[in-house]
């Protein structure tokens, strides 16, 4: 699939907010600071279009960006951010698990997780919960710029082994880089596909 328009539609802060058209959309989590914003530049090709920072919790609320006028991408706040308060952080955790069980428009949500680290528990629970509840889910490993091939390699077995533990088939994983442009073409086939 090209991607030949890309739009910044609009930002809401609960599930009630978001647009009302039908339109089916792809969204994306993960981590504070794993490289949402950044993949979404990458995909659409439009540099800047999701707001991206070095420091965490940069994306505060749900962003909806309309693409070929057709579908949405949405860009979702980090989770397990500690450095906001209390109060504010039950907040995000409510925006997110409202939008992702309850967002009938959506049709796949991409789990992006570094693929520097291995698996962390706030990764794993979340893709076991994700399983659990029956959410349509991909794993995108990102920042893959950041190891050598084999280095990488030995990353993704590693989390394939840990998510065997509990589950006896995996979701599509991919690999990808916001700096290379590494599993761009990948990410867009299956999008297209998927919807
Ligand atoms: P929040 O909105 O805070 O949840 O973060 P995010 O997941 O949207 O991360 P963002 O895209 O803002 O990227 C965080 C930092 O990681 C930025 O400094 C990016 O430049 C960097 N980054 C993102 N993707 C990659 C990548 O593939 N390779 C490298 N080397 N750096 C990356
Ligand atoms: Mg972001």
């Amino acid at each position: 699939m090209e991607i030949n328009k890309a739009q910044f539609i609009t930002s809401s802060s609960k599930l009630s907010e978001c647009p009302k058209e039908g339109i089916p959309e792809i969204a994306f989590i993960g981590r504070s600071n794993v490289g949402k914003s950044s993949l979404i530049n990458l995909l659409t090709g439009v540099k800047g279009l999701a707001k991206t920072s070095q420091t965490p919790g940069k994306t505060q609320l749900i962003n909806h960006f309309l693409i070929n006028d057709s579908f949405y991408i949405v860009d979702l706040p980090g989770y397990g951010y500690a450095r906001v308060g209390k109060g504010q952080r039950s907040g995000f955790k409510k925006m997110i698990e409202d939008y992702i069980h309850q967002r009938e428009e959506m049709v796949n949500l991409f789990v992006l997780v570094d693929i520097r680290h291995k698996p962390m528990k706030i990764d794993v629970d979340f893709i076991n919960e994700m399983g659990e509840t029956g959410v349509p889910f991909s794993i995108v490993f990102t920042k893959a710029d950041k190891l050598s091939k084999s280095a990488a390699k030995m990353s993704l077995m590693a989390y394939q082994e840990e998510l065997l533990k509990s589950w006896e088939e995996l979701p599509p994983l991919f690999v990808t880089s916001s700096e290379s442009g590494e599993g761009r073409e990948q990410l867009l086939e299956y999008i297209e596909q998927i919807l």
